[in-house]
């Protein structure tokens, strides 16, 4: 099965359901085998940053399997302690050597850190300009963030990744970017597994014969959102790649839409204003 493609706003093509690989306990033991089995279950877009310490793990993984390299796209992110226009220059050195590639797919600001995000997005730029990575965008920037960036920004981000589920709906920000033309990704879209009794999600995932970790990940690709749901089993890797094999129609969609409760597994990036 292949994940469908989304057309970035400068023509790159990003699968659009991911593998996100965050350890919570930092062990980073288990993430080679996680990408390798991903990348067997039919997975090609892996989502990692400098702060999960595991770019490492994905480079060994990256050697070892026999999908060619152009077929992965790869995130990472520029962390906040090393944001700036020169630091961010030198991280982006230092995740490539760490991942052991010549080029990045996709590199974010991980966070709109106040004191820095200008001349951080100004690195990427540069870095993006010299051709040395295929797309640049920004995490957890909400409306207002956005808008600032706008005033002076020479590129418009790809993506956005951020925090957006049926309990976490950030429909104020989806329709931004949509509205500017930055792609919506959606993090932690398993809600980190809080949700998987909730009786919405169970009657309608008894609907489709599916579990309710599918029918978020469905909520999300229903939208044409991108979406990185991590695990480090091997079952559930795939359980969750299967999410790719129905749909949910629009009633469901919208009945699930109606669940948020401003639930959050990470910060709030109104705190980064
Ligand atoms: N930009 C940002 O600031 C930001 C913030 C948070 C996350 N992210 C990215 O988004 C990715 C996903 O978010 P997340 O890892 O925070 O949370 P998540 O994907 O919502 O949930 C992951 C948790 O759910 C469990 N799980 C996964 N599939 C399951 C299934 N089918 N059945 C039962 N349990 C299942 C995993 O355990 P097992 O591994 O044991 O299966 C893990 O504990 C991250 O890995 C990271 O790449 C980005």
């Amino acid at each position: 099965m292949q994940s469908p493609l989304i057309t970035l706003n400068n023509g790159i093509q990003i699968p659009q359901l991911g593998l996100g690989v965050f350890e919570e306990d930092f062990d980073i033991s288990k993430t080679k085998d996680a990408v390798l089995y991903a990348l067997k279950a039919g997975y090609r877009h892996i989502d990692t940053a400098a702060i999960y310490r595991n770019e490492e793990e994905v480079g060994k993984a990256l050697k070892e399997t026999d999908v060619p390299r152009h077929e992965i796209f790869i995130t990472t992110k520029v962390w906040d302690t090393n944001q700036g226009y020169d630091k961010a220059l030198k991280a982006y050195d230092a995740s490539l050597k760490a991942l052991k590639v010549d080029y990045i797919d996709l590199y974010l600001i991980h966070w709109p850190v106040k004191a820095h995000r200008k001349d951080t997005w100004r690195a990427l730029e540069k870095i993006y300009e010299e051709g040395r990575v295929k797309a640049i965008g920004v995490s957890n920037y909400l409306v207002p963030h956005l808008k600032e960036l706008e005033t002076y920004a020479n590129i418009i981000p790809a993506v956005n990744q951020i925090e957006h589920t049926p309990f976490c709906n950030m429909s104020d920000t989806a329709a931004y970017c949509k509205e500017i033309g930055t792609a919506l990704e959606s993090y932690a879209p398993l809600v980190r597994g809080l949700k998987r009794d909730h009786p919405t999600l169970v009657s309608v995932a008894k609907k489709y014969g599916k579990s309710t970790f599918q029918v978020l990940i469905r909520w999300a690709l229903d939208q044409e959102i991108i979406t990185i749901p991590k695990s480090s089993s091997p079952n559930r890797i795939k359980d969750n790649y299967e999410a790719l094999s129905f749909r949910l129609d629009q009633e469901d969609l919208k009945k699930m839409s109606t669940l948020h409760e401003g639930t959050r597994v990470a910060s709030d990036p109104m705190t980064y204003l």
